[in-house]
C-alpha cells in the first residue's frame, strides 16, 4: 500500500518505518524542515534502540522516503496516517490544534478516495471532527477510521512488529478487510470495532496502566510500614493471571510523554461530559507524592539537605531512552535545589535533553555513575538503567562522602547490597 505519515515524532516515525519493514511504500512528512532534513540523512531525531539500522535498510530498498511536502506525500498514497502530537493544556485537556491543522491541510490535498487514519491519543468524538474538517475542504470520498498506537518508548520497534494486538475502531464495515489485510502481518490479534470505542481503548488502556503503578506504589508505602517486602508480594500478586506479573514495579513514579498526559486527559473528557473520575484523579495525585519519597528518603538519612551534596544516576523517565518528558527527575532536581542541595548529575543518554529542559549552577554534569558519586553524601537511583544494575557497589564506599544509597526503582538485590557497606534505602522492602 502507498502510505503517508504526517508526524515524525515517536509514533509517526516508528509507525512509518514499520509499515515500510513490511514492504509497503511510505513517505514520513513533517513541518520541520530540520527534522526532515536529518531524516533524509539518515539521522534519527529521536533515540530508539537500533531505529537508525531500520531507516537505512528502508530508504535503501526504495520503501522509505521523508519529506516536508504533505500535499504531494497525501496525493500520492491511499492510507493517509495522522500521527501528530496532541500535548496537554493548562486543563489538562488534550491539545488538538496540530490534529484540526493537519485534517484542513490532507482535505485540501485531496485528489481522490482516501482512507485518513488517526493514530495520535485523540479524545472521543475528535475523528468525527476530524471528518467534518476534511469535509469543508474537498469533495472528494474518504473515510476516517482510528488506529490507536500502543507502543512504548525504547522498545518502539519491536513493540510496533510485534504487538499484543491491533485495534482498529472504523464505521464503514467495508474497510475492515482492507485494513485487517493491512494489518495482518504484525500480528493475527486485530480487534475492530466503533470509531468512539476504539479512541476510548487507548485513554482507558494507559489509564489502567497507571493505575497499576500507583496501586503499586501505595502497597509499597504500606509494605514499608509493616516490614513487609513489595517486590515478593508483587510477584505473589502477579501469578493470578486476572492480575498479571507486569506494571506491578514499585518505584518513583510514572513519568513520559503518555500517562501523565493521557491520565489528566481522561479526567477531562469524564469531566466534560458530567463525570467525576474519582479513582483516577486519586492515581495522579499518588503518583505525583511517589516522587518526594526519595526526598523524604534523603531526610531520613541525612537530616537536612542544606550544603549536601547529591549524586543522581538516571534523569529519562525511564530506560533505554533519552526522553525527559515527565520524567520524576525532573521534580525531583529542581526540589532537592530548593532545599539547598548541590547535585552531581548522570544519565547515560538524555543529559543534554535534561540539560535543555533544566539547568543551574547547583548542578555538576558528570561522565559516567561512580563520578556522580565522588564525594557525594548520598546517591539516588532515579531510572533503572541496566548499566546501574551492574556496577560494582563496593567501590561507592571509597568514592562517597556517606555510603548512602537511595534505590528508587528497585534495581539491587540483596546479594548485591550485603558486604558494599551501604546504607541502602530501596521502595518497599525491608533495610
Ligand atoms: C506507555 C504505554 O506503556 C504504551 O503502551 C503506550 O503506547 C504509550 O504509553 C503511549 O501512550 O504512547 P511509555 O510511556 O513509552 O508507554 O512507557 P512505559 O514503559 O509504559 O512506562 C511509563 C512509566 O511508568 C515509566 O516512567 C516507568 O518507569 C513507569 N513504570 C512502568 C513503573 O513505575 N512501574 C512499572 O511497573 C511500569
Amino acid at each position: 500500500m502507498n502510505i503517508a505519515v504526517i508526524g515524525t515524532g515517536y509514533v509517526g516515525l516508528i509507525s512509518g518505518i514499520c509499515f515500510a519493514e513490511k514492504g509497503n511504500h511510505v513517505i514520513c512528512v513533517d513541518q520541520d524542515i530540520n527534522k526532515i532534513t536529518a531524516l533524509q540523512n539518515l539521522v534519527s531525531p529521536i533515540y530508539e534502540p537500533g531505529i537508525e539500522a531500520f531507516m537505512e535498510r528502508n530508504v535503501q530498498a526504495g520503501r522509505l522516503a521523508f519529506s516536508s511536502n504533505l500535499i504531494q506525500a497525501v496525493q500520492d498514497s491511499e492510507l493517509v496516517i495522522i500521527a501528530v502530537g496532541t500535548p496537554s493544556l493548562p486543563s489538562g485537556e488534550a491539545n488538538l490544534q496540530y490534529i484540526e491543522q493537519v485534517a484542513a491541510e490532507v482535505g485540501r490535498a485531496m485528489n481522490g478516495q482516501k482512507i485518513v487514519a488517526t493514530k495520535s491519543t485523540v479524545p472521543v468524538g475528535t475523528n468525527e471532527k476530524i471528518r467534518e474538517i476534511i469535509a469543508q475542504q474537498t469533495e472528494q470520498p474518504f473515510d476516517i477510521v482510528s488506529i490507536p498506537e500502543f507502543l512504548r518508548e525504547g522498545s518502539a520497534i519491536q513493540d510496533t512488529l510485534h504487538p499484543d494486538r491491533i485495534v482498529i475502531g472504523l464505521d464503514n464495515r467495508e474497510l475492515e478487510a482492507v485494513l485487517v489485510e493491512l494489518h495482518s502481518s504484525f500480528t493475527d490479534q486485530i480487534f475492530v470495532t466503533d470509531i468512539r470505542s476504539a479512541e476510548m481503548i487507548k485513554y482507558a488502556s494507559n489509564a489502567f496502566l497507571a493505575t497499576k503503578i500507583s496501586f503499586i506504589n501505595e502497597i509499597s508505602n504500606i509494605c514499608e510500614k509493616v516490614g513487609a517486602d513489595v517486590t515478593e508480594v508483587a510477584i505473589g500478586m502477579g501469578k493470578d493471571p486476572r492480575i498479571g506479573p507486569s506494571f506491578l514495579n514499585a518505584g518513583i513514579g510514572y513519568g513520559g510523554s503518555c500517562f501523565p498526559k493521557d491520565t489528566k486527559a481522561l479526567i477531562q473528557i469524564a469531566g466534560n461530559v458530567n463525570y467525576e473520575f474519582q479513582l483516577l484523579k486519586s492515581v495522579v495525585e499518588v503518583n505525583k507524592a511517589q516522587r518526594y519519597k526519595v526526598i523524604e528518603k534523603l531526610k531520613e538519612s541525612l537530616g537536612q539537605l542544606n550544603n549536601t551534596v547529591i549524586g543522581i544516576w538516571g534523569l529519562s523517565f525511564k530506560p533505554n531512552t533519552d526522553d525527559v518528558r515527565e520524567a520524576p527527575s525532573l521534580e525531583i532536581v529542581e526540589a532537592l535545589i530548593s532545599l539547598g542541595a548541590r547535585l552531581k548529575l548522570y544519565d547515560p543518554v538524555a543529559m543534554d535533553k535534561f540539560r535543555e529542559r533544566f539547568d543551574h549552577p547547583a548542578i555538576e554534569w558528570c561522565g559516567n555513575a561512580l563520578a556522580a558519586a565522588a564525594n557525594a553524601d548520598a546517591v539516588c537511583l532515579l531510572t533503572d538503567w541496566q548499566e546501574f544494575k551492574e556496577l560494582q557497589l563496593s567501590q561507592l564506599i571509597y568514592l562517597m562522602e556517606q555510603p548512602i544509597l537511595i534505590d528508587g526503582r528497585n534495581v539491587y538485590t540483596k546479594e548485591q547490597i550485603e558486604g558494599a557497606g551501604l546504607h541502602y534505602y530501596s521502595v518497599g522492602r525491608p533495610e
